[in-house]
């Protein structure tokens, strides 16, 4: 890993795992993007340059040059490949800063001043970011006016990730608006690449979406003040021809959880410009004379082994740099959940005998999920009462807590911070503490209304109450839950030209929060989620070791689902949990080996009422948690190679390979069974080549190579929504 700057060129070139990075500071003092792809030397990139198309070009400010000869110098801000873009000098492609100064003028000409490189990587204030060493900081700043923008940039040697982020200063002598204050821009050679995004919505979350890319706007984005359902804050810029396992992929993955945008632009004179940040759909920042704002930092991630390569390199950064060091590797509780057992519907009787029919079984943790407190007997009532509901649970939270502790497990607590009902004391004290518009009535959304996380008040109401439960019972495990988004974004309080500036200031109360809570509470494990998946980012999972993954819970739909959220996400981070058949979601049957297979690739866990288990059904819990430890290292650890797409096939295939790539795990899944003519092998990847393995279920031992090149032979019996696990063990 290496940050080099050399002077005779102007170049800096930064190289991490596999990949170099390279910009220079060229003739006009413009910060002009070289190169970005797979390592290479550090030689003198500007000879490489070549001009595209050109249609109405113009000099920088001031100068008259040369611009009719289509050959000629570049000399275009427009033209140069850009490390960032700004508005109104000759710059027509998506800008990623726009302003207004107190004069009216809008325009920005951000020109290099200096550069340093810092030892330790800074955090961002109140924002999740990668942890990190060396640092990269280009000084950018107008000579008109002395308005500022910090460039940051922090390569590693151990997964092929650039963490990106601007600063933007203000450096005048009055106040500026930021219209827009994206956190990065880059350049790509060509234009005709194809994009990779995950859309979904509430128990669809994720689903991979592929299409080739135009010229013009091609825009990823959420509208919500969260990172959402609909389409995370990820999209991959990957070469026609590149597939799972070959070819160049380019991931761009946002750390943020409010409303962003992430754009990729295809350009007439035959380049890509790719940006984004905050979304500034409704976004205005004030920024006073010598303030500093804060942009959310960008994972780019570069492989040449195709997708399944840049979601690795994704992978390793969030495991290695920003998921809880404390937590991301240790073995995560096994919970049963008693949500799909009981909803609202429960007493302690119930809930013990969930508990006792699991207690042995290797089930470590009782978690206890919505309508514990207050008046919450239905999704109508009672949040923001974090007190128990003694009607339902007869002596407090102590009686059932030494319950759940008495048969060897924790125990563990819902809680829905941000969120306020209509009924409940909560309202009814302070009901300037839910997010209102002057003159206008709320949206209700899941019954419910938002409390307004921009005012400290509100937070500090939500840290005390919250903490006081944690601190007066012995909960070792969390789940943050949220199920609603920001509607008439409005904060009391605030100055009319502040307004703009919610949902930016949402997440910022979103992030302190998880500092006062989560953090401040070392010892409880928490977990994230959002009617399911609806709030699954890279910065939640700064805070959440885990999310979960969808409230759809069939192991059909779950393939596809956990596929899509493995593009951009480490296995260890989805909760995934075994449930009932038929589903409560979809209806669908499936079998029990299947449900647990599926589930096995996360975080897994167990939700279904188990009060009425067999004995029977409780040693095969035990045998599939005994089989889930036997392979949670790999999901903690291991590389991932999607082998099987079940958006184009009939299968669905994840194989784990340790870092050594001396074990390994593939769990293979048929979605429809047919009675004859089966002729299947499952694809093997991630192995060693020159190793010679063991595979389960066969004679003999197999060199990695002709593993990798036969694939295995399916061994699925008749019948629909069947897996088959396959486990590698090198012997040589
Ligand atoms: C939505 C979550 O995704 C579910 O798992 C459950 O916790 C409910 N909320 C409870 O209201």
């Amino acid at each position: 890993m290496s940050i080099t700057f050399s002077p005779d060129s102007r170049t800096f070139y930064l190289d991490g795992k596999g990949v170099t990075y390279a910009f220079c500071i060229n003739e006009y003092g413009y910060a002009e993007h070289l190169y970005y792809g797979s390592a290479i030397g550090h030689d003198d990139l500007r000879a490489m340059r070549m001009l595209g198309a050109t249609s109405y070009r113009t000099t920088p400010p001031g100068r008259d040059l040369n611009t009719s000869s289509s050959y000629g110098d570049i000399n275009s801000y427009h033209h140069f490949p850009s490390e960032l873009s700004f508005f109104g000098t000759g710059d027509f492609r998506e800008p990623a800063l726009m302003l207004t100064h107190e004069n009216g003028d809008r325009l920005a000409e951000l020109l290099y001043v200096g550069h340093e490189i810092l030892p330790e990587k800074p955090r961002i204030t109140g924002m999740p970011s990668l942890r990190g060493s060396e640092t990269l900081v280009v000084h950018l700043g107008d000579a008109v006016n002395g308005f500022g923008c910090d460039l940051y940039y922090t390569v590693y040697d151990d997964c092929g990730v650039i963490a990106r982020r601007a600063v933007y200063r203000n450096g005048t002598d009055h106040t500026v608006m930021l219209d827009r204050a994206y956190s990065f821009s880059f350049s790509l050679p060509r234009n005709d690449y194809e994009l990779i995004s995950l859309w979904g919505t509430w128990a669809k979350e994720r689903h991979v979406e592929r299409t080739p890319m135009h010229h013009g706007v091609f825009t990823v984005d959420s509208k919500r003040t969260t990172s959402s359902a609909t389409l995370n804050p990820f999209i991959a810029v990957v070469d026609p021809d590149t597939t799972e396992q070959a070819g160049s992929a380019y991931g761009v993955s946002l750390i943020y959880s409010s409303s962003y945008a992430l754009k990729v632009e295809g350009t007439s004179d035959g380049q890509t410009l790719v940006t984004g940040g905050i979304n500034d759909l409704d976004f205005r920042w004030k920024l006073g004379a010598g303030e500093v704002f804060e942009t959310p930092e960008v994972m780019l991630a570069y492989s040449a082994e195709g997708i399944g390569g840049m979601s690795r390199a994704l992978h390793d950064a969030m495991r290695s740099h920003l998921i809880p060091p404390a937590r991301v590797h240790q073995p995560r509780p096994i919970v049963i959940n008693n949500w799909e057992a009981t909803y609202f519907n429960f007493d302690n009787d119930k809930l013990k005998a969930i508990a006792q029919a699991v207690a042995g079984t290797g089930i470590d943790t009782f978690v206890l999920d919505d309508g514990w407190f207050g008046n919450r007997n239905s999704d109508r009532t009672g949040l923001g009462d974090w007190f128990v509901n003694t009607e339902k649970l007869e002596g407090g939270l102590s009686t059932i807590i030494a319950y759940v502790n008495s048969l060897g497990m924790k125990f563990g607590l819902w809680f829905e911070p941000e969120m306020v009902s209509e009924d409940s004391e909560l309202f009814r004290a302070h009901p300037d503490y839910a997010i209102a518009a002057p003159d206008r009535a709320r949206c209700y959304g899941r019954h419910q209304f938002m409390l307004d996380l921009t005012r400290a008040e509100v937070r500090d109401y939500i840290v005390d109450a919250v903490n006081k439960v944690l601190h007066e019972n012995h909960i070792e495990y969390v789940k943050w839950d949220y199920n609603r988004n920001v509607t008439e974004s409005y904060s009391i309080g605030r100055p009319a030209d502040q307004q703009a500036e919610f949902a930016h200031r949402y997440a910022l109360g979103v992030y302190d929060l998880c500092e006062r809570i989560v953090n401040a509470n070392p010892d409880i494990f928490f977990e994230g989620c959002a009617s399911g998946g609806a709030r699954f980012d890279p910065a939640m999972l700064a805070y959440f070791p885990q999310i979960w993954t969808s409230d759809d819970t069939d192991a059909e739909e779950r393939t596809y689902i956990q596929y899509g959220t493995s593009m951009a996400y480490p296995l260890s981070a989805m909760s995934c949990h075994v449930s009932v058949v038929p589903n409560h979601q979809t209806r669908r049957v499936t079998p029990i080996e299947t449900r647990a297979d599926i589930a096995h690739l996360g975080a897994t866990g167990y939700e279904l009422d188990t009060s009425a288990f067999t004995d029977e059904d409780r040693a095969r819990t035990a045998a599939q948690v005994e089989a889930y430890k036997a392979m949670e290292q790999l999901v903690l650890e291991g590389d991932l190679w999607r082998t099987e797409d079940p958006h184009t096939s009939n299968y669905f295939g994840f194989m784990i390979v340790s870092k050594d790539k001396t074990d390994a795990l593939l769990t293979a899944y048929r979605r429809m069974g047919s009675v004859n003519n089966e002729v299947k092998h499952l694809r093997v990847a991630g192995l060693d080549a020159d190793k010679t393995y063991r595979v389960s279920g066969f004679e003999g031992t197999f060199r990695g190579s002709t593993l990798m090149q036969i694939g295995l032979p399916a061994k699925l019996p008749k019948g629909d929504f069947l897996t088959a696990t396959y486990r590698f063990t090198a012997v040589d």
